[in-house]
């Protein structure tokens, strides 16, 4: 009998311990925010939120308004659905809501990455080169890599006059990913491959055949970072993974050309603490992923919703030849390439009002910072939460701005210039209950870990459809066709892809 007491208490013990891990004790406190665990223990409600991010949050706010605190995962996530408080939230200091834990495990699982110590103070140390200077050269390098993939020779025109038929997807997501791979990593140098058409030959092939390979690990992205893939898919990832660290080794990035100062950078500070160069590597490919992710599917959502929408493509059009007027330059068959300039792409109000809408309409990142210590939060109305260490705190912009009718009515709708004011620049006035709406999109984050890549982003999103309209003729092949269908998977990560691709049609103007 005596012998058996430890044993049971033991065995007792052990059952408390993992019903407490299930979340099974977890009970609403006084003033903490309105509590869902979900059926399912531990899980929660992870089903729901990954079947379909938005209806399980709009369900949830409509039973315990805008501020509320759910089970996902065995972690307890408080969403906060209130606009006006965007703003205190990722404006906090990082000793109550801190946001590299979880990026921390993100990166270990979708990319091998295993940060430093300090990876916040070297991520921000290298921002500058996004910005400023570094952003005029690196948008002139995007430049004419774009206009070297979109007109298949180089240095001049060539004379082609046939429609051309891809997918949409395809082609935008193709032609800005091979562009901006060589614009951030660097080209083959004339040296090692014997002349400059030989060197540039080497880019085409490579860049292409390292879009087909992004392209799959894309795909599996969403899963991966879920930790749902199946075998063969984890498998697959697993591949990449390998092939992605090796093309973009450290040997291998040393030795090219015009690497840009945002990649030389992130590698020197990195050697300097002594890391590893397979480590290194891994971080290269997180640069990527996160450099040519989004920005490759937003170059498709803005030219789709242009072609969709004939005012807004007629608009646009005028701009980009004003602007190509006004800095005497034309094209014409064997004339020279288009030198646009980040002056030039300064002075395009509709073309930016348009590229905003598009980023309110498909841009859904989840923006979750880890609960530091018990705390308590005010919202603006005056309401007071308490929140618990070790729980998460999170916002989803795409629900609480970006389609709500009232701050940009008829929310679904693609209005191109949603964000211009009558007299033609930039409108910022957005209200709802009266108030003047500080956050009225979030495509890029906020805070000290908003986007830097933003301003780049928006370049290269402007130059694709700047130099696709000033070339091209361009239209969809089924034009009538419903609106596309987005796939959900995404809801959560950034920018959306639609379900399927679309067939549209190009061909030289000139
Ligand atoms: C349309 C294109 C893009 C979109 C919608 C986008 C969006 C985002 C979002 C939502 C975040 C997370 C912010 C947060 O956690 O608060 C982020 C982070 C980041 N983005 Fe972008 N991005 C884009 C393009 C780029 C480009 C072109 C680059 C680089 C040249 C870039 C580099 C980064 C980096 C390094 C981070 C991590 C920042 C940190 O944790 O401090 N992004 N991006
Ligand atoms: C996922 O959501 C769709 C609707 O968005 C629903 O029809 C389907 O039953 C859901 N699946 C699961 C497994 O919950
Ligand atoms: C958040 O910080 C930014 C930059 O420091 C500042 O412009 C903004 O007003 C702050 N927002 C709030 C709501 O405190
Ligand atoms: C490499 O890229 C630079 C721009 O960054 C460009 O000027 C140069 O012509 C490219 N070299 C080759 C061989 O393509
Ligand atoms: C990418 O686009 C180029 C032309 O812009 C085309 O030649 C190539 O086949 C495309 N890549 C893929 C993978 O289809
Ligand atoms: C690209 O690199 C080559 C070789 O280092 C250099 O001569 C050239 O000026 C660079 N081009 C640009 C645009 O930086
Ligand atoms: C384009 O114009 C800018 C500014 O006028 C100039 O500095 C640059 O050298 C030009 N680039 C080319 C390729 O002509």
């Amino acid at each position: 009998m005596s012998l058996w007491l430890p044993v049971l208490l033991a065995l007792f013990i052990s059952v408390l311990g993992g019903l407490h891990l299930l979340g099974a004790f977890r009970r609403r406190r006084p003033k903490e925010p309105p509590l869902d665990k979900g059926h399912i223990p531990w899980l929660g409600h992870a089903l729901d939120f990954r079947n379909n991010t938005v209806e399980f949050l709009q369900k949830m706010q409509r039973k315990h308004g805008d501020i509320f605190t759910v089970q996902i995962g065995g972690y307890c996530i408080t969403f906060v659905m209130d606009p006006f408080s965007f703003g205190s939230i990722v404006n906090e200091t990082r000793s109550k809501f801190d946001v590299s834990h979880l990026k921390k495990q993100l990166v270990a699982r979708a990319f091998g990455y295993h940060c430093l110590e300090n990876e916040r103070k070297s991520l921000e140390a290298t921002n500058k080169h996004l910005m400023g200077d570094g952003l005029v050269i690196m948008t002139e390098a995007m430049m004419k890599n774009l206009q070297k993939l979109m007109l298949y020779s180089i240095g001049t025109v060539k004379n082609q006059k046939e429609w051309q038929y891809d997918g949409l997807f395809h082609y935008s997501s193709n032609t800005t990913f091979r562009a901006g791979y060589l614009t951030l990593f660097g080209n083959e140098t004339v040296k090692s491959m014997g002349s400059k058409e030989k060197a540039e030959e080497f880019d085409w092939v490579h860049s292409e055949e390292l879009f087909n390979e992004f392209r799959k690990y894309d795909s599996l992205f969403p899963n991966l970072v879920y930790a749902m893939l199946p075998l063969k898919g984890k498998l697959e990832a697993e591949r990449l993974k390998r092939l992605f660290w090796n093309v973009l080794s450290f040997k291998k990035t040393m030795q090219k050309d015009n690497v840009s100062r945002w990649i030389i950078d992130h590698l020197q500070l990195r050697q300097e603490q002594g890391m590893a160069e397979y480590m290194q590597a891994r971080f290269m490919f997180v640069l990527l992923w996160a450099s040519q992710s989004n920005t490759a599917s937003a170059s498709f959502w803005l030219l789709f919703f242009l072609m969709k929408h004939p005012e807004a493509l007629k608009a646009v059009k005028e701009e980009v030849e004003k602007v190509l007027k006004e800095t005497n330059q034309e094209v014409k068959p064997g004339g020279p390439l288009i030198n646009l300039t980040r002056d030039m792409l300064m002075k395009t109000p509709i073309l930016d009002s348009a590229a905003e809408e598009t980023l309110r309409l498909t841009s859904a990142p989840a923006l979750i910072r880890t609960i530091m210590q018990d705390m308590d939060f005010k919202m603006p109305d005056g309401r007071e939460y308490a929140l618990r260490k070790g729980d998460r705190i999170g916002i989803f912009p795409y629900i609480s701005v970006h389609m709500d009718p009232e701050i940009h009515p008829e929310p679904h709708q693609f209005k191109y210039d949603r964000f211009l004011s009558p007299d033609g620049i930039k409108s910022a006035n957005f209200y709802k209950n009266g108030k003047k709406v500080k956050y009225f999109t979030m495509p890029w984050g906020g805070g000290k870990s908003m986007c830097p890549g933003r301003f780049f982003a928006t370049n290269e999103l402007k130059q694709f459809v700047f130099l696709m309209l000033v070339y091209f003729d361009i239209e969809l092949v089924n034009a009538d066709k419903e609106i596309l269908p987005i796939n959900q998977n995404r809801l959560g990560l950034g920018i959306v892809h639609p379900t399927h691709d679309i067939q549209f049609r190009y061909k030289l103007r000139f």
